[in-house]
């Protein structure tokens, strides 16, 4: 179904991330039929070039990122049809005029900043200024969302010297995956899971982004950020968030981002001992943590592990366990909800100890386990082994349900559509910073540096230790 027309104005639209996720994710909606005869794609960069020009861009793109897509190239080339180019200063006045010209009235307006948090203001005042911050705009802002809270302040001042909250979305593009949506249809659309779902009947909850890939072409970016400022302060929290905020009333944007709030708000502060930072070493070919950053003193973290407590009712007592990092074994991503042991076994101790584990599993097979514990088959007596009831949605539900829009493509629509759920809202992302600064202090004032780990591993020692000296071990990176 197409969604209502709108133009939609790339800044940045010659970057990276223009390159890899936006502009292919609206060729995608495009293809699906979701964007209407006249809704149009305007690119906005400082490079000097025409709209042609930046056609063969956009045609590079997305044949580069998705091939796939782009073997329908009659299809391509209707999109790149509507696409055309603006060169602009986004702190001055050159092509401020013509973008005003391109975008229309009376339709719906979309900014898209796919730039640095140091611009934002910028193109917020010059927005206003040309008279594009009208009740019909709205403005998207990548993250990340500033480096610490104050910074995160300034920001949503200065975007909200020109626009009201409703028209501000804050990115987090983990919320718009598909799985860790069905976490939200797990725990609120069924009975069996929300009345055990507190610290009487859950041990303890882990969450793992792991990636295998390092920090790439990004490491002046990313070693001025970190993992605690580049995946756990954001993608990390957002799924702690989910999986421990109270059921909203309704699932509106306000309701679900209220019940998010009320979570980090009830974080309590991380001892240092609960935390533990990384960096990855050479393997074979590839390069160290500090070489690839082309910073031989870094002392920037590729991984970090901690320990979060949330103190209310539903979760005193219940530890959640976080961990991210690069260059690590697998790229795998999961939520693992750890239940506890029956109070007491009538199978008697040669049984052994079973404990049911859900697992929302986010990537690369997105779907979920619940692990049961049944009688082993066989005349061998009452001996328990653990299954796993999966629901890889791939499996369950047919090839065609793994064909689900990626993140940007449902956020970029729902955009359009003016739906802020899977937004984070300003005084969310102040709240993080507000959780995750006096960590990132306390190694700045301890001077701590991260310690070294192995490329493909788990991580480092520490880590494990972390979990260990608690009687508890990470699941497996698979
Ligand atoms: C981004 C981070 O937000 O998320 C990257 O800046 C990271 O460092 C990426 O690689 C991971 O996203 P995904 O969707 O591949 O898990």
């Amino acid at each position: 179904i197409p969604v209502d027309p709108f133009d939609l104005v790339v800044f940045g639209g010659t970057g990276d991330l223009a390159r890899r996720k936006i502009l292919p994710a609206l060729f995608r909606r495009f293809q699906a039929g979701q964007m209407g005869e006249s809704s149009r794609v305007i690119g906005a960069a400082r490079s000097d070039m025409d709209a042609e020009a930046y056609r063969g861009f956009v045609r590079a793109a997305i044949e580069e990122f998705d091939p796939q897509a782009a073997s329908d190239s009659a299809a391509l080339e209707e999109f790149l049809g509507r696409l055309s180019y603006v060169a602009l200063d986004a702190k001055g006045t050159a092509g401020w005029d013509k973008l005003a010209g391109e975008v229309s009235a009376g339709r719906i307006r979309a900014f898209y900043f796919s730039v640095g948090p140091g611009l934002f203001g910028d193109l917020a005042q010059r927005l206003h200024d040309y008279g594009m911050a009208d009740h019909d705009s709205r403005i998207v802002v990548e993250k990340p969302f500033g480096r610490d809270l104050a910074s995160a302040r300034a920001l949503n001042r200065g975007l909200a010297q020109h626009f009201q909250e409703h028209q501000i979305y804050r990115i987090d593009h983990y919320l718009g995956k598909e799985t860790v949506q069905n976490l939200m249809a797990v725990r609120f659309g069924n009975m069996l899971f929300e009345p055990l779902w507190n610290s009487q009947y859950v041990d303890h909850i882990q969450i793992t982004v792991a990636e295998s890939v390092g920090v790439g072409g990004r490491g002046d970016y990313y070693d001025r950020a970190g993992a605690m400022r580049d995946m756990m302060q954001n993608h990390l929290m957002q799924l702690l968030c989910l999986i421990a905020m109270e059921p909203p009333a309704k699932f509106d944007p306000d309701a679900v981002r209220d019940e998010k709030l009320k979570v980090i708000r009830a974080l309590d502060p991380v001892a240092p001992d609960n935390v533990v930072r990384g960096q990855y070493q050479a393997e074979g070919d590839k390069p160290d943590y500090c070489t690839q950053v082309e910073n031989p003193d870094s002392r920037t973290e590729s991984f970090v592990a901690l320990k979060a407590h949330i103190s209310n009712w539903r979760w005193a007592g219940t530890p959640f366990y976080l961990r991210t990092g690069k260059r690590l074994k697998d790229r795998a991503s999961e939520i693992a909800v750890v239940f506890k042991e029956a109070p007491h076994s009538i199978f008697g101790a040669g049984a052994g100890r079973h404990r049911n584990i859900l697992t929302i599993k986010l990537q690369p097979n997105e779907g979920i386990e619940l692990g049961v514990t049944i009688k082993e088959p066989g005349p061998g007596g009452m001996r328990l082994i653990d299954v796993p009831l999966d629901m890889t949605f791939a499996e369950a539900l047919g090839p065609d349900s793994a064909d689900f829009p990626d993140a940007y493509e449902r956020l970029i629509m729902d955009v359009i559509r003016g739906n802020q759920t899977l937004f984070m809202r300003g005084d969310e992302v102040e709240a993080a910073w507000a959780w995750t600064d006096p960590i990132i202090e306390g190694w700045e004032e301890r001077g701590e540096a991260p310690q070294p780990y192995a490329s493909g591993s788990a991580g480092p020692d520490d880590s494990l230790m972390l979990m260990h000296r608690d009687g508890r071990r990470w699941r497996e990176i698979k």
